[in-house]
């Protein structure tokens, strides 16, 4: 094992996310309305352990103590989403000032401690009232966002240093409405067509507006899987492009000024014109969230309605959610965003990372959790050596700061480098918040031992932070 330290370069951003949904609780505290995840998750047999994030981690009322726990990590950054229903309780009209004032408390004390505030504006939590006017299926809910981030910039934007409007459209669009395991738990396969137009044209709008309140970066995250060809037949090829342009490329080629790719369902009947424009406006930054790539071959079962098979990597190690660790898929994904859309690509920050696993705490009230670490550590060399490799990438956030209510799978999966009990909601740093902390300290990933991915690293560090 060479004792390599590749360093970061300066002014790379070390954050952490979350989103409002999965940590707030308080979900009906000072005016907020529903939000399509309050009618889902109470609705029976949509999550895991039939639980709510109607508590969560109570972090509405507990912020301080989660800005203290950020302070410590010693973060650059941290990224957390507004809750629209909180802003808007019906999802149009005049802001609720209770809501706004929330985030502008979290927002100066985060300023307070020397973190930079990153607001995502959706994060997947619609007012309920929206979504019984169609949701994302109707155009006007483009039009709503476009209103709704006017007023959150109207209040935050001299202090918040970048602005995310969208949170994983591609997942909202698929799991939400496409199979139905997330909120508002549709099912139209395909036909949830309208919903990846219409949340392309809410950023696009968003933008737009933003542009005129702020000068922060302004960005979109996407989560991104590198796809493996399981199989070496042309149709098993063809299935793994067509998974490709589903989930990789829908949401970004759009924005990158090159319009849609060809995907099933695709309905030129709700591009309006001009959409497409409006949709292209300029953006400073690409969020880009890896967890894992993905399986693909070619269906095999007639009865298939998608044009592939998603099927299980072998040979990965996986998380407790089954998802395979590939360090290395995160280094090829950010060159093949580089490859695929050279000088169109703006830089980019990973806005999510991360890995659950079941910790739980000692006799002595630790919670080790080795395997994180070296998750962290492996997909930090691989955010390295992209750069080395040519890729603009400036930040990286884990997710999480804190183990929360992970959708479907309720408090079943545990993220965070803080680890919660639920019960009390008594706050306890993971060893790997350690770890994290003293990397950033350092500016580099220190030679770990046995953690450390043999041969990941076999390029010259960067110059030192
Ligand atoms: C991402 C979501 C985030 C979290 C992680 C595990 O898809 O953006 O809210 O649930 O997965």
């Amino acid at each position: 094992m060479p004792a390599f330290m590749p360093h970061f370069p300066a002014g790379f951003t070390w954050g952490v996310s979350t989103s409002a949904y999965q940590i707030e609780g308080a979900t009906s505290d000072n005016g907020r309305g529903p939000s399509i995840w309050d009618s889902f998750t109470h609705s029976r047999g949509t999550v895991v352990d039939g639980s709510t994030g109607d508590i969560a981690c109570d972090h509405y009322h507990r912020y301080a103590e989660d800005v203290a726990l950020l302070a410590g990590l010693g973060v650059g950054a941290y990224r957390f989403s507004v809750a629209w229903p909180r802003i808007q309780p019906d999802g149009t009209g005049p802001a609720n000032p209770a809501g706004l004032a929330f985030y502008d408390r979290l927002v100066d004390s985060l300023l307070e401690r020397g973190i930079d505030p990153v607001a995502t504006l959706f994060h997947w939590d619609l007012p309920q009232a929206l979504e019984d006017r169609g949701g994302w299926l109707a155009r006007e809910t483009a039009h709503r966002f476009a209103d709704y981030a006017t007023l959150v910039a109207g209040r935050l934007a001299d202090r918040v240093k970048l602005w995310i409007t969208l949170n994983e459209p591609f997942v909202h669009m698929s799991y939400g409405y496409g199979l139905g395991v997330h909120a508002p738990g549709r099912q139209r396969l395909f036909d949830a067509f309208p919903v990846t137009h219409h949340q392309l044209l809410g950023h696009g709008l968003a933008v737009t507006a933003l542009r005129t309140l702020t000068s922060s970066p302004i960005a979109i995250t996407n989560d991104y899987s590198p796809v493996r060809v399981l199989g070496d037949t042309d149709a098993d090829r063809l299935a793994a492009g067509a998974y490709h342009a589903l989930h990789n490329r829908l949401f970004t080629d759009p924005i990158l000024g090159l319009g849609y790719p060809e995907v099933p369902g695709a309905d030129a009947a709700v591009i309006q014109p001009g959409d497409l424009d409006t949709i292209a406006a300029p953006i400073d930054a690409l969020g880009v969230n890896y967890y894992n790539p993905t399986g693909v071959r070619a269906p095999t079962d007639p009865g298939n309605p998608l044009p592939f098979d998603l099927v299980p990597l072998p040979g990965y190690p996986t998380t407790s959610f089954g998802w395979p660790v590939d360090p290395d898929g995160l280094w090829e994904l950010l060159t093949g965003l580089r490859h695929e859309y050279g000088d169109r690509l703006p830089p980019i920050h990973i806005t999510e990372g991360g890995c659950s696993y079941d910790d739980t705490l000692d006799a002595d009230g630790h919670c080790h959790d080795p395997e994180r670490i070296a998750y962290l550590d492996g997909h930090l060399r691989a955010v390295h050596r992209a750069i080395v490799d040519g890729v603009d990438v400036r930040g990286y956030f884990v997710w999480s700061l804190l183990d929360n209510f992970e959708w479907a799978e309720g408090y079943t999966k545990r993220f965070g480098l803080v680890h919660v009990d639920f019960a009390t909601q008594r706050r306890t740093p993971k060893t790997s918040y350690t770890w994290y902390r003293d990397m950033i300290n350092t500016g580099a990933v220190a030679p770990t031992g046995a953690l450390a991915p043999t041969g990941a690293v076999d390029v010259a560090p960067a110059d030192a932070g």
